[in-house]
């Protein structure tokens, strides 16, 4: 029988695009998210865009039992690991929860596949492991390091992973390095959906230019950089989704846990993202000047070639696109969802 994957924090943003893809192409799926960040009714989208059904199981990660039980009802043969928080000025207030949810949480997971001998793991890693980097475009060699809790759940699972991997033989674990998620899926029915007040660029944007609040505050303008904004490698969910399965696939021609950056390669400054929204939307978004954002560096994005030579991966798809899937979201999936 073919074997299931199971999908932590299935419901989420990347969560929910990846089990799209996984489900289209045949993959038998387990979805464990305690809907914490999550509407319910993504679930009934998920299943009607890739017209096929799969198992939810409302849980934390933290909760061992529920684990233990998953792996004994289903035949795990993968793990994609989603699930944990995210927000970085809420992690400096709420250390706590960031360690107990990101930390504790995958290591009761990998406690729970090593138990039921899975040792096929795929982790939601961050750009954010790079600290501030030296130079761009950023290799998966250099040096890392974190400058909050959030970044250091991450960092510390990585070391996890690494140590793991090392301490025995047959862990395959992609730590993949996602750099700045954006965008939507065309269908307009899943997206990411904010609570409060976006901490993120883009969502913030798309606000703006939705006319929600009056205008975006850029974080900085006297960054060593072309137009003094700070620069970032964004990347379509969507292809971002599908660097996920391409990592699933090539799991198995993997040797212990191997960072990853998903990333287009491509950096655009907070300028030239307004622009990209504004001919999107067909009108002016307004703008002003703030100080800069505490922890923020002036430029991050990808060298992309390892996962091109170890996933044949590549993003695919351009800044018009993010932007254009972005705003249909914004105008019509988030406020429908329930
Ligand atoms: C942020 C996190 C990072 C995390 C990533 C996940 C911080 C300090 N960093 O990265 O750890 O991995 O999200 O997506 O929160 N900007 C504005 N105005 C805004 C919002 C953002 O000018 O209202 C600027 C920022 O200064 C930055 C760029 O837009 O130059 C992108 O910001 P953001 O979307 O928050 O992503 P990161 O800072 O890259």
């Amino acid at each position: 029988m073919l074997k299931s994957i199971l999908v932590t924090g299935g419901a989420g943003f990347i969560g929910s695009h990846t089990v799209v893809e996984l489900l289209v192409a045949g993959h038998q799926v387990v979805v464990m998210d305690n809907l914490s960040n999550a509407k319910p009714s993504v679930l009934a989208r998920i299943r009607g865009l890739a017209d096929r059904d799969f198992t939810f199981i409302e849980a934390d990660v933290c909760d061992r039992d529920s684990l233990r039980e998953v792996f004994h009802q289903h035949d795990i043969g993968a793990v994609i690991h989603f699930a944990g928080l995210k927000a970085v000025g809420e992690s400096t207030r709420l250390p706590l929860d960031y360690y107990r949810n990101n930390f504790c949480g995958t290591l009761g997971l990998l406690e729970t596949m090593k138990g039921f001998g899975c040792r096929n793991l795929v982790f939601s890693s961050s750009a954010t492991v790079y600290g501030d980097p030296a130079e761009v475009p950023i290799r998966e060699e250099f040096p890392l390091s974190a400058t909050n809790p959030y970044g250091r759940s991450k960092l510390m699972i990585e070391d996890l992973c690494r140590d793991l991997a090392s301490s025995e033989s047959g862990w395959r674990i992609a730590l993949l390095r996602y750099f700045n998620p954006v965008g939507a899926h065309p269908s307009g029915l899943l997206g990411e959906d904010p609570q409060g007040i976006p901490n993120n660029l883009m969502p913030y944007l798309l606000q703006v230019a939705a006319g929600q609040r009056p205008s975006l505050e850029v974080f900085g303008q006297d960054y060593p950089t072309p137009d003094g904004t700070g620069v970032r490698d964004y990347l379509h969910v969507v292809d971002l989704a599908k660097g996920h399965l391409a990592a699933l696939k090539a799991l198995p021609g993997l040797q212990g846990a191997v960072p990853i950056n998903l990333g287009t390669g491509k950096g655009y400054s907070v300028l030239e993202m307004i622009q990209a929204l504004e001919r999107t939307v067909g009108h002016p978004i307004p703008w002003r000047v703030g100080p800069r954002r505490p922890g923020d560096i002036a430029q991050c994005y990808a060298d992309p070639s390892r996962a091109q030579e170890l996933l044949g991966w590549r993003a695919s798809l351009d800044l018009d696109t993010m932007c254009r899937d972005g705003w249909n979201w914004q105008q019509n999936g988030a406020a429908s969802q329930f």
